[in-house]
């Protein structure tokens, strides 16, 4: 293959990736490995459980998979036990199996993902096939919970059909699970293509054995079944397809076709010696962040103060996305590339911003609290990053991860808008059953998190929560005080307030105090105004970027006069300048 052509065949394959990823049909049985919860005991495993193979309190199948245990009281907390499960063809898009779950009293998508379920689901998965707002759970409802599972591949492996789908800890490695279940390192990786088993989240599948103590082979298929391996190999781009650049060093392989398949002018190809040498080999000290894909250092790179971001090679969709945001659009507002490296890992180098994110100044310690005429100013900031890449760039991008800890404030206390690896142009419609749900717990907007739906609009409905934390200072997940996992959103902190009458002094109450009594309670009644019409559950209601701006330009100029002077001194013009 033309060298010249590698990257653009990689973007290409990215396209049909989630074409070519389904299934035709699953098999009988799976197993899933559930981690024993503190409180959790076989009854109530076996009631969440439930299936075809496994009937409420039938606790013998159990103990016939985990002949480890001893009886059905036998069961001690923090230890993995086998549930079998049947392994479905999903809507042709993937193998799993939907499990019924009654709702007790309260729970919380993250209750029943993380500790009924041990993480065997996940939470945007969740609230995609279930039609619950996450605030909005009804008590003894139903939740359909999916647990994704492998069949096998015969391209890798005849000699085993039974696969068990395991929640990766914190703690585990290739080389530690390996251990455990006495399949070789070789055979783990294969099965899951690309994926990165020290990574501590997500779901892995592994050989094993059957009831009896012997694997269970692969049915022979009359058509090769793509979908279960290619779907074991996450959602992320796999170095597999790296791979398919045609050589078996991946990562540096690429690294002397430079970026061709995508533009990159101006943009400046680095080296992993001369990145390595401005991090002081990418030191603790040099660490300024840590983002949902990669960890952020600060660097003098040729002069410029720079901040990189590596990221594992796992995420090279990401990075893609990224360098293809980044390359084409060009703001003020908008965080600037400097250049890239593909060695090792995946690196995107920034300007460096030099006053951090927005989420550290709100809520991070030692630093000043800002101004509500600073905070104003960083909204109008951000409004007019996103307005431009919703309306004025062509193609047009969504950003899909506006949260405060994405927007960078610089040493003029102004915004810019960063962390493009999920950007995505916009598409009419909505999204297909396989789109990955992505984004930030806290900030989706309700047609993006039920029906995957993706407009401009998701990223208004983000942004209208960073809005209420500008006012509030509160994370978009409000936890209560006590420790149970019980946690309101911001939204709905807000909503209550504004739904009352005359919500005056509450809503003063939910001002961050460290504003004191410096603001006008008339610009921040406004704001939160502007930021309930974002967060309005119908995308449609909801203001575009650019009557954002507008009304933020209006507010911006009063009370930039606000925090010359005192209260009194300028409550009146503060009034005309907003039209009271
Ligand atoms: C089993 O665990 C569930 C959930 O923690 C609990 O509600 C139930 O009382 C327990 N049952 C027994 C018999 O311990
Ligand atoms: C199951 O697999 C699909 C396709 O890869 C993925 O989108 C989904 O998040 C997975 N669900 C769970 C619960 O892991
Ligand atoms: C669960 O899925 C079924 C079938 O897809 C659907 O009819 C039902 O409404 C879903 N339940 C909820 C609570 O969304
Ligand atoms: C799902 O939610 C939408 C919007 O909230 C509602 O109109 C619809 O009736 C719901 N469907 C079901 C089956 O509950
Ligand atoms: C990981 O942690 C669990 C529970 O803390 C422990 O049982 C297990 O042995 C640990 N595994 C490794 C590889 O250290
Ligand atoms: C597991 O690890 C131990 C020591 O780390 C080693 O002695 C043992 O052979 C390993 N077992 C397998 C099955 O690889
Ligand atoms: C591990 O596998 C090897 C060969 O595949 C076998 O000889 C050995 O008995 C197995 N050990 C365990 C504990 O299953
Ligand atoms: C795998 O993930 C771990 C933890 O996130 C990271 O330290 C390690 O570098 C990753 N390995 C590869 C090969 O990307
Ligand atoms: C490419 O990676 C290999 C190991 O994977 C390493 O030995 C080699 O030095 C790297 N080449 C360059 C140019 O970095
Ligand atoms: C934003 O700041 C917080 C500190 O409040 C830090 O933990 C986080 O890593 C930063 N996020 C990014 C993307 O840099
Ligand atoms: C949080 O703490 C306050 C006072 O300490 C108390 O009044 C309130 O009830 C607590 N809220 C919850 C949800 O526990």
């Amino acid at each position: 293959m033309n060298p010249k052509l590698g990257l653009g065949f990689i973007l290409l394959l990215l396209l049909c990736y989630s074409i070519e990823s389904k299934c035709r049909k699953g098999c009988d049985l799976a197993l899933a490995s559930y981690y024993v919860w503190q409180d959790a005991n076989l009854t109530f495993i076996a009631e969440v459980m439930q299936s075809s193979i496994l009937k409420s309190s039938d606790f013998d199948t159990i103990l016939r998979y985990n002949p480890q245990l001893p009886s059905k009281d036998g069961l001690s907390s923090f230890i993995r036990i086998n549930i079998p499960f049947p392994c479905d063809c999903i809507e042709g898009q993937f193998l799993g199996h939907f499990f019924n779950f009654n709702v007790r009293s309260q729970n919380t998508y993250t209750v029943v993902a993380d500790t009924y379920y041990a993480k065997l689901t996940t939470i945007p998965s969740l609230m995609y096939f279930n039609n619950y707002s996450e605030f909005n759970i009804p008590d003894n409802g139903k939740l359909n919970v999916s647990v994704n599972c492998s069949c096998g591949d015969s391209s890798v492996s005849k000699d085993y059909g039974l696969f068990m789908t395991y929640p990766l800890q914190p703690n585990d490695t290739l080389n530690s699970i390996a251990n455990q279940t006495n399949v070789t390192q070789e055979l783990l990786q294969r099965y899951n293509v690309g994926f990165n088993f020290s990574r501590g989240t997500g779901v892995v599948y592994i050989p094993t054995k059957d009831a009896d103590g012997s694997y269970r082979p692969l049915k022979s298929r009359k058509k090769k079944e793509k979908g279960a391996i290619l779907l074991s190999a996450s959602p992320q781009l796999s170095p597999r397809i790296l791979h398919v650049t045609g050589s078996n060093r991946p990562v540096n392989a690429t690294r002397s076709q430079g970026l061709t398949g995508i533009t990159v002018d101006k943009s400046v190809e680095f080296s992993y010696e001369e990145l390595a040498k401005a991090t002081d080999d990418f030191s603790l000290a040099n660490k300024i962040g840590e983002g949902g894909f990669g960890t952020v250092y600060y660097a003098e790179l040729r002069g410029e103060k720079a901040a990189i971001k590596k990221m594992d090679v796992q995420d090279s969709k990401e990075f893609f996305a990224e360098l293809k945001v980044l390359t084409h659009v060009h703001h003020l507002n908008l965080v600037r590339l400097i250049g890239y490296c593909v060695e090792g890992s995946l690196f995107v180098v920034y300007e460096y911003i030099e006053n951090g994110n927005l989420s550290q100044h709100l809520r991070g310690s030692g630093k000043d609290p800002l101004t509500w005429s600073t905070r104003v100013q960083i909204a109008l900031d951000s409004a007019r990053g996103l307005e431009y890449i919703h309306e004025h760039t062509v193609p047009v991008y969504i950003h899909r991860d506006i949260k405060s800890a994405n927007i960078l404030i610089d040493k003029n206390f102004r915004g810019k808008v960063a962390d493009f690896g999920l950007a995505k142009l916009t598409k009419v419609g909505s999204a297909s059953l396989l789109t990955r749900l992505v984004g930030t717990f806290g900030y989706m907007s309700p047609e993006y998190a039920q029906y995957g739906d993706v407009s401009p609009k998701l990223d208004v409905f983000a942004f209208g929560v960073v809005l209420y934390e500008l006012i509030s200072a509160k994370e978009a997940i409000v936890k209560a005080n006590d420790s149970s996992a019980e946690s309101r959103g911001l939204i709905a902190l807000f909503e209550n307030v504004l739904n009352q009458p005359d919500p005056g002094e509450d809503l003063r109450k939910l001002v961050d105090p460290r504003l004191g009594e410096d603001y006008p309670l008339d610009s921040v009644r406004k704001v939160t105004q502007l930021a309930k019409a974002c967060t309005h559950e119908n995308p449609q209601m909801r203001p575009s970027m650019r009557s954002i701006v507008v009304a933020l330009m209006t507010l911006s100029s009063s009370t930039e006069d606000w925090d010359v002077g005192s209260f009194y001194e300028n409550k009146a013009l503060v009034n005309l300048m907003s039209g009271r």
